[in-house]
């Protein structure tokens, strides 16, 4: 039997590293690894399910991907949009809310119309939120937030007095979603890759050398343990359950 789980996170947040590796390793193309990559996904989301994890974030597509080469994008963007072809039914079954945070605007229209149909079709749903990363970048969210501050000021609806953290928090893609409790980061990489940067200050931080397409139920709830045997202080001397 397994141990019970000292405390469960609210917000789980996950850069999906690896697909490559896992991929090269079999002698198979990458898009291989992306394609096992996606299955693992579907594990998480199910595991989170079960575990009672509210909030699960991916990072799926980051600001600096868009260099890669140009049939690793579109491949990817078509997985995308055949993932959310297959998994629309469990999020209405399941009542999650599909959500997306980053530049939407730079994704090719059919991955944009396929992701605002489900936004949609799922929007008033609460058991759970799946919340991806597309075309997403930490300091881009940062930016994009000061700047919308700073027009708010031109415009003599906001103080320069008034922007502080809470306000600046307001401005960001999810506003409403709490902090990731917990930040996992699968394939040995020890980084934080430009990822959830304001979000993650007071998340604990777990790395594990398993490849993403490795990484299902079984690594998700290993991850979830450790997380219950950790302390969080949030600067304070005692520990506190969340902010
Ligand atoms: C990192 O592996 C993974 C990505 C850049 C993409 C993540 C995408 C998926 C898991 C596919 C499906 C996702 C959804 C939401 C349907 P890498 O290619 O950087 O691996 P490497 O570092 O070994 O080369």
């Amino acid at each position: 039997m397994s141990e019970p789980l000292a405390s469960i996170p609210r917000h789980v947040a996950i850069i999906m590293d690896g697909n490559g590796r896992w991929a090269q390793q079999r002698g198979l193309p990458r898009s291989q690894g992306h394609e096992a990559g996606a299955d693992s996904v579907r594990a998480v989301i199910r595991a989170c399910r079960q575990a009672g994890v509210k909030y699960l974030t991916l990072y799926a597509f980051s600001v600096e991907n868009w260099s890669r080469p140009r049939d690793e994008v579109s491949g990817l963007m078509s997985l995308l949009v055949r993932f959310l072809q297959r998994e629309e039914a469990v999020l209405h079954e399941k009542k999650i809310r599909l959500r997306i945070i980053g530049r939407l605007e730079d994704l090719p229209p059919e991955a944009r119309e396929g992701l605002a149909r489900a936004m949609e079709a799922t929007a008033s749903y609460d058991e759970g939120q799946l919340i991806l990363a597309l075309s997403y970048g930490g300091r881009t969210e940062i930016a994009t937030a000061a700047r919308r501050i700073a027009e708010e000021v031109q415009a003599g609806n906001l103080q320069p007095a008034q922007v502080d953290e809470a306000l600046l928090a307001r401005y960001l893609y999810a506003p409403d979603v709490p902090d990731p409790d917990l930040l996992i980061r699968t394939s040995g990489e020890i980084r934080i890759s430009n990822f959830l940067l304001w979000q993650t200050s007071y998340a604990e931080f777990y790395f594990t050398p398993v490849l993403w397409p490795d990484f299902r139920e079984e690594q998700f709830n290993e991850a979830l343990r450790e997380y219950g045997r950790r302390r969080r202080r949030y600067g304070d001397v005692k520990e506190r359950e969340a902010l």
